[in-house]
C-alpha cells in the first residue's frame, strides 16, 4: 500500500473510530464518514488534518480501501446499496455476527458453522476484493494494544493474493502485526467464539510469538 491509497472508514463507533484514529497516529490519511454527516465532521475535525469528512458514497467512490466499520447486518445493506461505487475496491469486513442474547451476553445471529466473512463473500460487487480484518479484538485492545513492542497480532482472511501487502501494510498503520489466516473461509476462526478472537479461545491480544505458541499447543 503506497502513501497514495486511499483509506475510507465508514461507520465511526467503537470500532470505525479506534481504526481512524491509529492511522492517523501511522501518518495516514483518512476519509470518514457515517449515517450522519455531523459525525464524521465532528471526528474529522478531532483527528486532525489528516481526516476529511464525506458522505457514505462519496467516502467510497474516493477511496481504494473501504474499512465498513457497522453491523453485519449494515454492512449486507451497504454492499447492495454502494454495489456500484464499491466495484474494484478493497472491503475490510471486521464484523461479528452477533447480537444480545437477552440475559447480558451475545449469540451469534448465524450458523454456528458460518461465518459472516463467507456469507458477505457471497454479496461482493463485481471486481471487489473482500478482506476479513480489523474485529478479532474488541475495540478496547484495538486502542490499547496497538503500537506495543512487541507488537501484537492482527489476523486477516482473503482470497485475494494479490493484495496481501496491501493489507498488511493497513495492519500495520492501525499498529499490529498481521497474520494472513489464508482464505475467506478462514473468516470463523477469528469472529467472535473462534479460537482466534479475543473473546474467544485466545482470549486477549497476543504477540507472533504467543500465537505461535498457542497454535503448537
Ligand atoms: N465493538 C467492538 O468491540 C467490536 C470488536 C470487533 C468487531 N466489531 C465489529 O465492528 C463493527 C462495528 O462495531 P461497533 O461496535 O463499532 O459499532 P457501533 O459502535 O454501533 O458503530 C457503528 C457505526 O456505524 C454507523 N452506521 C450504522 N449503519 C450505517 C450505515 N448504513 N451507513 C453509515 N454508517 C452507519 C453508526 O452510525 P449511527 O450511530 O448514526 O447509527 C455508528 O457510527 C460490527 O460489525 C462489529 O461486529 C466490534
Amino acid at each position: 500500500m503506497s502513501t497514495k491509497t486511499k483509506i475510507a472508514v465508514i461507520g465511526l463507533g467503537n470500532i470505525g473510530k479506534v481504526v481512524a484514529s491509529n492511522l492517523v497516529k501511522s501518518n495516514r490519511e483518512v476519509i470518514l464518514a457515517s449515517h450522519k454527516i455531523e459525525d464524521a465532521n465532528t471526528f474529522a475535525a478531532q483527528l486532525g488534518k489528516l481526516a476529511k469528512a464525506a458522505d457514505v458514497k462519496t467516502a467510497i467512490t474516493e477511496a481504494d480501501v473501504v474499512v465498513l466499520s457497522v453491523w453485519f447486518n449494515a454492512i449486507q445493506e451497504l454492499l447492495k446499496q454502494y454495489a456500484a461505487e464499491l466495484q474494484g475496491k478493497i472491503i475490510i469486513d471486521p464484523s461479528n455476527p452477533i447480537a444480545p442474547d437477552g440475559n447480558g451476553g451475545f449469540k451469534k445471529i448465524i450458523d454456528a458453522n458460518e461465518s459472516a466473512g463467507q456469507i458477505l463473500k457471497e454479496l461482493q460487487p463485481a471486481g471487489a476484493k473482500l478482506v476479513k480484518a480489523l474485529g478479532s479484538l474488541g475495540a478496547g485492545s484495538l486502542a490499547s494494544a496497538a503500537f506495543q513492542n512487541p507488537t501484537n497480532v492482527l489476523f486477516y482472511a482473503t482470497d485475494e493474493k494479490s493484495i496481501t501487502n496491501t493489507i498488511e501494510e493497513l495492519i500495520t498503520n492501525v499498529g499490529f502485526d498481521p497474520v494472513n489466516l489464508g482464505g475467506i473461509d478462514q473468516s470463523i476462526r477469528m469472529e467472535v467464539f473462534g479460537e482466534l478472537h479475543e473473546f474467544g479461545a485466545l482470549g486477549k491480544p497476543v504477540t507472533r510469538a504467543e500465537f505461535n505458541q498457542s497454535a503448537k499447543s
